[in-house]
This record gives C-alpha cells, structure tokens and sequence, in this order.
C-alpha cells in the first residue's frame, strides 16, 4: 500500500539517444592526396582535382571514408572551413552521400543519396505540437536489395536501412503530431523527420484538417497527377543522379532488338504497284518530307538571320486567332480561352512555350529570349551567362556537333494549362504534343533552306535557375537545334 498524498513515479518511455548524421564519400570514390597538398577525387580510372589543402585539412578529409559528423562542419576552425569546402566541391560533382547512424548499434538507419549538386543535409526546427504528413508523392521502392523512398519532389532519396522506419513512414500516410510520433515504439528520432521535411517528403500542416492534396502546395502543384510528375523529372536531366542517355544499358545481356518488326503469319497484300504508280506525281509536301534530314552542324560564317527566324516562328508557332468556349458537357462551367496556331494540339490547349537560347543570329545579340506567340515578339530574359553557354554546350554535346547549334529552341510546358482539363493522361498527351511540334519546326527548316535537329535530353533544374520558375509549373520538355546548315564539303567554322 502506498503512503497516502504520495504520487506514483509517472512512467516514462526509454529515452532513445539521437542518430549522428556523418557526410562520407560514396563507396566508389577515394581520396588522393598529394605531397603539395592538393587532393584529388578518385573514382572508375578517373581523377578529379579539388583543389589544394592545408596537412591538417587533409588528414581530417580521410575521415570521408567512414564519415565525418555533420555537426564539426558548424565549427568555423580554419581547418573546419578547409574541410568544409572540400566537402562542398565533393558534393557538387555528386560524391558524398549522408550517413543517418543509430546511436544504439552504430548501424547504418537511412542513407541520404542526393539527386541534385546542390543538397546539403538542413534540419528545419520542428516542434512538439506541430502535425506533419507524408507529400502524395513521395513512395518506397525496392532497388536492387534495398528499399529507398523518393519523390520527384525531393533533392535527395532515402535508402532505408531498418525496416521499423519504413513502419513509422506508413503511420504518416495520415497527418501525426510531433509529440504523438515521439511516443511511438521504434521513434527513429526527430533528425530523420526534419531532414524528410527538408527534401518535401513529408510537409507540415497547421491542423490535422482534410483535403490534403490543395494543402502541399501551389495550384499547379495541386494540378500535377503523381505519376506525371514522376515522369517529367526521371526522364529528363536535372533531379535526379541515374545513368541518363545513349548508354546501351542492355547490350551485354540481350540482342538488339530488330530495326523493322517480323512479319505477321497472314496472307501479304501487295502495295508496292501502287505507289511505284503514285511516285510519276509526286507533290511538293511529299518531297519536302523526303528532303527533311537532321542537320547538326551550322555555317558559322554564314548564320541564320532575324528576318529568317521571324519568319520561321510566324509560321510555325505564332498565334493565329483566339476563341472563347465552356467545358464540354458543363454550359454552366467558366469560359476557357482558347487559340489556334499552325500545328495541331491536344484539346487545342496549346501548353507549348518556345525559349530560345541564341548564340549567332545576324541581327539578333547573343542571349536567351521567350518567344510571345500571342504578339509574335522575342522578350529578352536576363540571366547568367555561364547558363547559357551551359545549354547550348549541352546541346552541342548531344548532338555529338562540332560547335553549338546557332539558336537552340526549348519548348517547355505550362504543366497546369493541361492538367487543369485532363487526368491520368496529361503529360503523355505534352510529350506527344512535343512530337508534333518537333516535326512541325523539321517541316519548316527544309522548307526555309535552313537545318535543325530534335534534341532529346534537357535539363529541368537549369531551365528552372534561368528562368527562376519552379520546376513543376513549367518546364522543358523538348529541344531543337536550328540555323543554317553546312554545305557537303564545306570546311568553315
Ligand atoms: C525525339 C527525338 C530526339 C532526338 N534526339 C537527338 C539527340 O539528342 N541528338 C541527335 O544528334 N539527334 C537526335 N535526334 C535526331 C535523330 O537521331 C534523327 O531524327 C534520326 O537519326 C533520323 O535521321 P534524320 O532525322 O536525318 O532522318 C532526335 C530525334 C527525335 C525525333
């Protein structure tokens, strides 16, 4: 029996010390010191220079390997600032990834992947009382033999070392207080919460209210089906650290498959009298689809000119009227603008945007411009140089050119423009837009004399930093390289 006015001893669950959060090299990068101090990054028979170092810098940077705590990284030691900086070049050419270490075991909880050069492990201050909730686009998947969770929204994936936190992720499918999750057995600590607040993978609220979609973030964002946005960021460069390109990454394993697909078993009806026939009249259009080419080199002596591009745009992409119409089947439903242009487009809602990155035009100063279909006028945009040169260097590198393309059009997408009408199927039907387009710009160039090439990779995060527009409000989703194209044989340039 218990004295009375004496309160029993309030149980309190087992305090979990915090993981420790370690910056390491990936596994297959070392680090090469050399007798003058500089370093270098050694990884696949390559060497990366990074700079050189003081004796004290260099001995701490051998920690990478296993790890050095994010928290030395706030000292402000000549030596800390040394290391600190070897560690940011490290990261922007995608060589560290982040350690969340359990202090219990000293295993291995969560290993932070970044996905873009810039991310750098920050946790954002969360509260007790504050309710957070996993984003609608982030999931777990397995990846070879691990599970990782990602989001197209995130600079950063997370593999998944303990599959008690995969538990806790799933509790967060529907918004939790801090305080609540505290309480929970197996609480991986607030570290791993602030850094999946950080990547947007989870997201705060102010209430445990419903209609969670509208509440994540900005009406295009709302506008953007999970699987779209998937898409545009795994299939284009940017936000993500996968193989990327013409990379054969099956040619070991399994033969190529065939260039014209075998026949089917069925009886053949011949059509090759009827178009030997049809070949004696031959119309104009039939003949500029067989002159169309890709033309990746440009006379640089000799570029295209204002009066040429005008021309090209104007018949190509400029607006040619504009209407009014309701949704189909809602006569109550606001008025939609619509326009119409030259090419065809899904449900005529023309989300194409032309940008152009300018490196020799006559008449036209080297820059990067938006092209207003609707007044049929370049608008300069101010930006850096080093991006610039940057895309069009990207574009020359795609094309395997000699030089950078004279002008190299973006076409990129206003994402809400189409989503707002069509789920599910919104940015295939972009993609196929951008198909239509691309042959439209092909047409036109070999009918103009001049020549160009669809280009089929484009950064998503550089186009986002020239035009300071999110990512997921409108981005590239195409690319055609276009000016006047080298005779046979010419040497110029
Ligand atoms: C969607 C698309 C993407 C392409 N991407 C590239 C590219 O990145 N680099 C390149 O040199 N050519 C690219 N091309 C051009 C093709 O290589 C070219 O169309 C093909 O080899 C057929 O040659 P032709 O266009 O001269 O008839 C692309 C074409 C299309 C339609």
């Amino acid at each position: 029996m218990r004295a009375p006015g004496k309160k029993p001893a309030k149980k309190r669950g087992r305090k979990i010390a915090a993981p420790t959060i370690a910056v390491r090299l990936i596994s297959r990068v070392a680090l090469r010191a050399e007798a003058d101090g500089s370093i270098a990054a050694c990884f696949d028979g390559y060497s990366e220079p990074l700079g050189k170092f003081s004796t004290a810098a260099a001995d701490r940077a051998q920690s990478f390997g296993s790890g050095l705590p994010l928290s030395s990284f706030a000292d402000r030691s000549a030596v800390a600032k040394e290391v600190d900086l070897l560690a940011r070049r490290l990261a922007r050419r995608g060589l560290l990834e982040y350690r969340l270490v359990s202090a219990e075991d000293g295993k291995d909880q969560v290993v932070i992947e970044p996905q873009v050069p810039d991310y750098w492990p920050r946790l954002p201050k969360l509260d007790n009382s504050e309710c957070v909730v996993l984003s609608r686009f982030a999931y777990l998947r397995r990846r070879g033999n691990e599970m990782v969770l990602e989001s197209p929204r995130a600079d950063a994936l997370f593999r998944i070392g303990d599959p008690q936190i995969a538990a806790t992720l799933a509790t967060l499918s529907t918004p939790q207080k801090i305080s609540r999750l505290r309480r929970q057995q197996g609480f991986p600590g607030i570290e791993l919460l602030a850094l999946l607040l950080d990547c947007q993978i989870l997201f705060k609220l102010d209430d445990a209210g419903d209609g969670l979609r509208a509440r994540e973030g900005d009406e295009n964002l709302v506008m953007s089906d999970f699987h779209d946005l998937l898409f545009h960021t795994r299939s284009t460069e940017g936000r993500h650290s996968n193989p990327l390109g013409g990379l054969y990454p099956h040619a070991g394993a399994i033969a190529p498959p065939p260039a014209v697909r075998p026949h089917w078993p069925g009886k053949k009806i011949d059509l090759r009298e009827f178009s030997d026939a049809a070949e004696a009249t031959i119309s104009p259009f039939a003949k500029l689809l067989g002159e169309r080419h890709s033309t990746r080199d440009f006379d640089d002596q000799l570029p295209i000119t204002l009066a040429e591009l005008s021309r090209f745009l104007d018949l190509t992409a400029r607006v040619q009227s504009k209407w009014q119409s309701k949704p189909e089947f809602d006569n109550s439903g606001p008025d939609i603008e619509f326009t119409t242009r030259p090419y065809p487009s899904a449900g005529s809602a023309y989300e194409l945007e032309l940008y152009l990155a300018v490196a020799n035009c006559e008449g036209l100063a080297r820059g990067f411009y938006h092209y207003d279909a609707g007044e049929h006028v370049l608008v300069p945009i101010d930006g850096r140089t080093h991006e610039l040169d940057a895309q069009l260097t990207a574009a020359e590198f795609a094309m395997g050119a000699s030089a950078a393309p004279q002008i190299l059009i973006t076409i990129a997408a206003r994402f809400g423009r189409i989503s707002w009408k069509y789920s599910s199927i919104a940015y295939s039907l972009i993609l196929k837009d951008v198909g239509v387009l691309l042959q439209t710009f092909y047409l036109m160039a070999t009918d103009m004399g001049l020549g160009g090439c669809a280009i089929g990779t484009t950064n998503i995060d550089l186009f986002a930093r020239m035009t300071g527009q999110e990512f997921h409000a409108e981005g590239p989703v195409g690319q055609f390289a276009l000016g006047r194209g080298k005779q046979p044989g010419d040497q110029n340039g």
